[in-house]
């Protein structure tokens, strides 16, 4: 299966290697989108930790994910400079309008909603990412509520 041979392409590459568990994380999700559940004990194993070990490395680091996001990914910065000048409350105002919390995926599979902890726009910021390609810059509320309502 894919991930099958992206896991062990990965582990190939960065098994036994010391400081190679995040790089391996990240090329495991750059090839899926997501690190599958079932790849965790073979990472584990690999690198002679626990399950809950690397469990616990994924979730420290705010871009890796357990699962496949939506079909369209909202990463809203929540940086020094954007959250000086509202993200936090952009944030919130996502999650009300999508009706699901951060880190989480609207119930049509439709968005999933992240942080991200800058995206190198703080000058103009707040910002946000879409599917990690489609910047958009200086939001406002009403800028999200437009943006939010194309996707649907
Ligand atoms: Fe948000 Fe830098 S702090 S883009």
């Amino acid at each position: 299966t894919k991930q099958a041979e992206a896991l062990n392409h990965a582990l190939a590459r960065f098994s036994g290697e010391p400081g190679g568990l995040l790089p391996l994380l990240h090329a495991v999700q750059h090839a899926l989108g997501f690190i599958p559940r079932a790849a965790v004990p073979l990472i584990a194993d690999a690198f002679k930790l626990s399950r809950a070990e690397v469990h616990g490395v994924i979730s420290y680091y705010p871009h890796l994910r357990e699962q496949p996001h939506g079909q369209t990914l909202i990463q809203i910065c929540r940086a020094e400079s954007c959250q000086s000048r509202g993200s936090d409350a952009l944030l919130a105002h996502a999650e009300v309008a999508l009706g699901c919390k951060v880190h989480e995926t609207t119930a049509d599979g439709c968005v999933t909603l992240e942080p991200v902890y800058c995206l190198g726009l703080c000058a103009q910021s707040p910002a946000l990412m879409v599917n990690e390609v489609e910047a958009h810059a200086h939001l406002t509320p009403v800028k999200l509520d437009a943006l939010l309502q194309d996707l649907k």
